[in-house]
């Protein structure tokens, strides 16, 4: 099995987000170069100072696959599926994903600097998100992140598209995105509110109990099973971010070994189960990104395949759509063919 990238860390206080696109007379060979070099960038960046343990990881979304790589292209990869119902999760574009994180800020900010200079005029940012510690590892919205993680070979096998992916494997799919709080409503709560909004407990982070625990909590939407009962895990590594005069917020970041496990959970969230029981935290909180991408293996990164043969000319990107609940899981190909889901509305 080829090696994935390194996902699987402990919790580091800093982290930086880049999203970025590509230019449409992007030079494609130049672009190659960079992502051939990434995780080198990352290892000799790192070794300067070995103790802040710098990650680096690199995704591609669906749109830059095509134009950067010739042969199997992961199976499950499609953009980000904007949900339309009581709340709105936006699509935003999206070709490449770079996530640092680290114990020293600067060595997040050398690769990135590093990276995007060597992208040159070839790539936009489109978004970046300097995350930060917050206390014991809480949100802006005060609540303890990350702690139903799953870890050890749970964490492998919940990242990891193998069976999903036969003809590329070790790699993970990403899903990013952020949010903005609306603070001043958050905090007019009481605390009993908020919990009941998380479903856990705020000071010492307990799970409520399921005999007390609201359906339109966000822990109780994001509970989710297969058809034999067993629960579908995601890895996140969220990040608190903010400005003393600006936005304040939460950089949302997903791995997963299928978009359809964070897929469902943001349908349960965004149009809620059953449809229009969504999650309380959305009446505080803004989507105003997402973005989806597939994080190869480490080696594939290193050499990658050829590029297409022909012309590297960016393909026209399908919007996609989902505004209720639907037995239907969305498929790229069904996607692809009309542009739209087109199964229905709330309203
Ligand atoms: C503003 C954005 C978000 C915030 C502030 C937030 C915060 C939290 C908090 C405080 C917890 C409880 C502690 C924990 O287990 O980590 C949690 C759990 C969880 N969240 Fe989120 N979250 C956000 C977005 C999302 C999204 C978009 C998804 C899925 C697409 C998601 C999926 C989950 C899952 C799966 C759990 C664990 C459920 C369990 O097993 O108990 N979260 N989140």
């Amino acid at each position: 099995m080829a090696a994935p990238q390194t996902i699987i860390t402990r919790k580091h206080p800093h982290a930086i987000f880049l999203v970025l696109t590509l230019a449409d007379s992007a030079d494609i060979g130049a672009v190659r170069d960079v992502i051939s070099g990434f995780t080198g960038t990352v290892r000799s960046v790192g070794s300067r100072n070995p103790e802040a343990s710098l990650v680096g990881i690199l995704g591609i979304g669906s749109k830059a696959w095509d134009r950067l790589f010739s042969g199997p292209r992961p199976a499950m990869l499609h953009p980000f599926i904007e949900l339309r119902g009581p709340h709105t999760a936006p699509s935003t574009p999206g070709d490449l994903l770079i996530h640092l994180k680290a114990d020293v800020t600067g060595l997040c900010y050398e690769v990135a600097t590093k990276v995007t200079d060597a992208l040159g005029g070839n790539a936009t940012i489109v978004d970046e998100v300097h995350g930060f510690r917050y206390f014991d590892v809480r949100d802006l919205i005060g609540f303890v992140d990350g702690t139903e993680n799953p870890t050890g070979q749970d964490a492998i096998d919940a990242i990891t598209a193998d069976d999903e992916d036969p003809s590329l494997q070790g790699g993970s799919y990403v899903a990013i995105q952020r949010y903005v709080h609306d603070m001043p409503a958050w905090t007019s709560l009481s605390t009993e509110s908020q919990e009941a909004a998380i479903g856990r407990t705020k000071a010492d982070n307990i799970e409520m109990d399921d005999a007390v625990k609201p359906s339109n909590s966000h822990i109780a939407l994001n509970v989710i099973t297969d058809d034999d009962g067993n629960e579908l895990d995601i890895l996140r590594d969220n990040m608190p971010y903010g400005y003393a005069d600006g936005e304040r917020g939460t950089f949302f970041i997903a791995y997963s070994r299928s978009p359809e496990i964070t897929e469902r959970m943001l349908e349960n969230m965004f149009i809620g189960d059953p449809p229009g029981n969504t999650d309380r935290l959305l009446d505080f909180t803004t989507a105003v990104t997402g973005s989806q991408y597939y994080a190869p293996p480490g080696d594939f990164l290193d050499d990658p395949p050829p590029p297409p043969g022909g012309s590297a000319a960016a393909p026209a990107e399908p919007t996609l759509v989902a505004t209720t609940t639907s037995a239907a899981e969305p498929t790229e190909s069904s996607a692809r063919s009309d542009g739209s889901l087109g199964i229905g509305s709330l309203h």
